[in-house]
């Protein structure tokens, strides 16, 4: 299980809902904790792994780790806020992204039970961008042009330096 980067088609298709919450499921989601846990990140979308279906986890500091499958977001404040974010698949490079404040999300839990969550914060911030993901909605989409092309320059820069 490994990463997939910001240029892999992959991460351009819209996710499946999942049809079983089983022990694959299960299985796949011990799989991303740990990867989250090793690479210190606060959320990963099964389509970042290369498996395009509607689930997603996030752990972020002390908060319980928590996956959502079958995700929907059911509200949205009309007030906005503004955030540096970064992704997984484009490792080094952060933008600020504008996003709702706060946010109601309906899913199902790695045991199979639905509920219901009103996040804000990091965590309303981190269901919407992994959300995204399931779309095949990267954060560098938000940008505008100008800052999209700025912050990919940078991170090709970076690749080379990394090599
Ligand atoms: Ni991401």
């Amino acid at each position: 299980m490994q990463i997939l980067m910001i240029d892999n088609e992959t991460l351009r298709q819209k996710s499946t809902p999942v049809k079983d919450i089983n022990e694959d499921i299960e299985t796949l989601l011990a799989g991303m904790f740990e990867l989250l846990d090793k690479h210190q990140g606060v959320g990963l979308a099964a389509a970042q792994i290369g498996i395009p279906q509607r689930l997603f986890i996030t752990r972020i500091g002390k908060d319980i780790p928590r996956a959502f499958i079958n995700p929907s977001i059911i509200e949205t404040s009309g007030e906005l806020t503004d955030y540096e974010e970064g992704c997984l698949s484009m490792p080094g490079v952060w933008a600020h992204i504008t996003r709702p404040k706060t946010i109601r999300v309906q899913a199902w839990s790695e045991k199979g039970k639905p509920f219901t969550l009103d996040a804000e914060g990091i965590l309303a911030r981190v269901i919407q961008h992994e959300y995204d993901h399931l779309d095949g909605t990267l954060f560098i989409d938000k940008l505008s042009a100008l800052k999209r092309e700025r912050l990919l320059s940078k991170y090709e820069r970076l690749k080379k330096i990394k090599k």
